[in-house]
């Protein structure tokens, strides 16, 4: 069950002019609750004037072996106008203390041996740099392929991390970096990453057929497009995750549910339950929200995937999901943030 705690600014390490890296102690008591697996993320909470802000920020450093983390590094990038991310640059400061959920998050790599791959956009590299540091640490037979985008060389987070695991494992990584906005030296690629050039790139990179996983991350459209380079050369589906960080206003089609004119949802949420009428227009976490001010959320948008809850009955539609896998969605999986009930009643589970 999600839950959050006080924890203490360690370090903050500026990455470039509109990054940083937050690192935060975890106190031997909360070591367990803390423990993650490479890829999750941490929301963050704070309340200013009155108002409520969570973002999520994705986990950077390795997954330690073992007992939980005694420390965790998350990436911030800066939103133009973020409420949250413009206090995490500008504010934030040693010795101080934030709201921090226990981490979530399905787009993670246990290390087990094989072939991995990943196409990452701008901070699509924060989860990525744990799954490939985690992996390399402690599988000797896995071999990774990281192809990232950024606009420059002076706007690319965490440049040094990956020239390490570069230095550390010659044999192992493969690095491909391409600047979108900034001429590179001879023979390497730049420009944008779309589909039509990934289906070109990738080929030349690397047996894709052999590839055990791809994992994409960043903004909608490169995911998309990346996602639909991989199918067009015959990748399965079941072999790529996703994890998409901004979803432009209008990227997604937002179905209207026509809802019943009364309903309610019962949902079940730490080992409680209690039944609730559904308010006209609002989702069905904010129906669980303003009974149980406990239920997991983050962002809100359908895009961190916190609010997941499994559909016991009853039927829903769904506003957008960028969160969920289609085995997810197909097991019976929803996010509450963006689920209209569709029946008179709808049961969800937040517990399993
Ligand atoms: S709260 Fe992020 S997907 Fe629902």
């Amino acid at each position: 069950m999600a839950r959050f705690h006080r924890l203490r600014v360690a370090a903050v390490d500026r990455l470039t002019d509109d990054s940083v890296a937050l690192t935060l102690t975890v106190p031997p008591r909360l070591r367990e609750e803390y423990r993650y697996a490479p890829g999750q993320h941490l929301a963050l909470r704070r309340t200013a004037d009155g108002e409520e802000i969570r973002r999520t920020y994705s986990i950077c450093s390795p997954a330690p072996d073992g007992e939980g983390p005694s420390t965790l590094r998350v990436g911030v990038r800066l939103v133009e106008g973020g409420a949250f991310s413009t206090y995490a640059l500008k504010e934030i400061d040693l010795g101080d203390e934030l709201e921090v959920m226990t981490p979530a998050g399905r787009f993670t790599l246990p290390p087990a041996p094989g072939r991995y791959a990943a196409v990452v956009g701008g901070s699509g590299i924060t989860p990525v740099l744990s799954i490939v540091s985690t992996l390399l640490a402690r599988e000797p037979d896995a071999r990774f392929c990281l192809i990232r985008s950024d606009r420059t060389a002076a706007s690319t987070m965490f440049l040094e991390e990956v020239a390490d695991l570069k230095d550390r494992y010659p044999e192992r990584f493969q690095l491909v970096t391409v600047l979108s906005r900034e001429e590179q030296q001879a023979g390497l690629p730049s420009g944008r990453l779309d589909q039509e050039r990934l289906t070109g790139l990738l080929p030349a990179l690397l047996p894709v057929g052999q590839v055990d996983g791809w994992f994409l991350c960043g903004p909608y459209g490169l995911v998309e497009g990346a996602e639909r380079a991989l199918r067009g050369l015959g990748v399965a589906r079941s072999r790529i995750h996703q994890e998409i960080f901004h979803v432009d206003a209008g990227t997604a089609t937002v179905t209207t549910a026509t809802a019943p004119a009364h309903s309610t949802v019962t949902a079940r949420l730490d080992g409680r339950g209690g039944t609730w009428p559904v308010q006209a227009g609002e989702s069905l976490l904010d129906t669980v929200l303003r009974n149980r001010p406990d239920a997991p959320y983050a962002c809100k948008g359908g895009v961190c995937g916190t609010c997941r809850a499994f559909l016991v009955s009853g039927e829903v539609r769904m506003d957008r999901n960028f969160a969920l896998e289609s085995e997810e969605t197909e097991a019976g999986y929803v996010l509450a943030c963006q689920s209209r009930p569709v029946t008179e009643r709808v049961e969800l589970d937040f517990d399993r």
